[in-house]
């Protein structure tokens, strides 16, 4: 799978493009809110859980109360702070200033903690062993090397820790619907679905896979399981009748769960 993009740029483009606004908290979602007003969280949280509601069967936070919890890319803290309330020793790291500031405050809105640090998790800044959980939602799949992330993820977990997050699909509609878009109808219909995603997908360089290359990523673990979820994005635009003949395969999210 090569997109064409030399990985040393790829996490300093990454980083340009999060710095700019944390995830999930786009003028679409929020309007004319004050940005880190107590009502500008709680739309972004209530927007994020009626679109993306899969997130609580994945994370199942409130199993992991006092567990040491890690978040890896942790954007604008929405699930931050459900680990948080769910009574987890918390952990947050992101590659931008912007994603560690809002989650700052979003966990100060309600008296909450965490630990959380601006690095590139290519390298995590911690020992051996020492997390129950590492949690990771749409992230990984952003960075230059994503099979470093997992390796440190591995690192980090203690013997039977769980790694719980999500990854894109590529057999996905949204990815056909990106190709149709950028490949078809600008004439380049042999572009791949992996260099439309690297150029056209949120930040410079992303990447998605299939269940099966997933598994691969992660075979160092000692189980794994790859859930595609049907997400709105891939609704989005398409008549309902269609989407109802489409199983959840070609859902642009995986879902995954893995033990150390
Ligand atoms: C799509 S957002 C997801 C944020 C959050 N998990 C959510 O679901 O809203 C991607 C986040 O990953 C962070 N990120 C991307 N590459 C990273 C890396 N190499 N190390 C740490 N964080 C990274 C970005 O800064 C951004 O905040």
């Amino acid at each position: 799978m090569n997109s064409g993009m030399k990985s040393e740029f790829i996490n300093e483009a990454v980083n340009a493009f999060w710095e700019q606004e944390a995830c999930g908290t786009q003028e679409s979602i929020i309007g004319n809110l004050p940005e880190l007003s107590p009502a500008w969280f709680r739309q972004i949280e209530a927007y994020r859980y009626a679109t993306e509601p899969y997130i609580h069967s994945i994370a199942q936070f409130t199993r992991h109360s006092g567990s040491t919890v890690l978040e890896v890319g942790v954007g604008a803290g929405t699930d931050h702070v459900q680990w948080a309330r769910a009574g987890a020793r918390c952990y947050g790291v992101d590659l931008t200033q912007k994603a560690i500031d809002t989650t700052e405050a979003h966990l100060s809105l309600y008296g909450l903690q965490s630990s959380l640090h601006r690095i590139d998790a290519e390298t995590l800044p911690f020992p051996n062993n020492f997390f129950d959980v590492v949690y990771s939602w749409g992230v990984i799949h952003h960075a230059a090397s994503p099979e470093r992330i997992i390796a440190e993820i591995r690192r980090v977990l203690k013997p039977g820790g769980t790694f719980l997050g999500m990854m894109y699909g590529r057999h996905s509609l949204v990815a056909c619907k990106l190709w149709i878009k950028y490949a078809l109808f600008e004439g380049s219909p042999w572009k791949s679905l992996t260099h439309v995603i690297a150029h056209h997908m949120e930040s410079p360089g992303t990447k998605a896979y299939t269940c099966r290359e997933l598994k691969a990523l992660f075979s160092e673990f000692s189980t794994v399981q790859a859930t595609p979820i049907m997400t709105v994005y891939d609704r989005k635009r398409l008549p309902s009748w269609f989407c109802k003949w489409i199983p959840d395969d070609f859902g642009w999210f995986i879902g995954l769960q893995a033990t150390r």
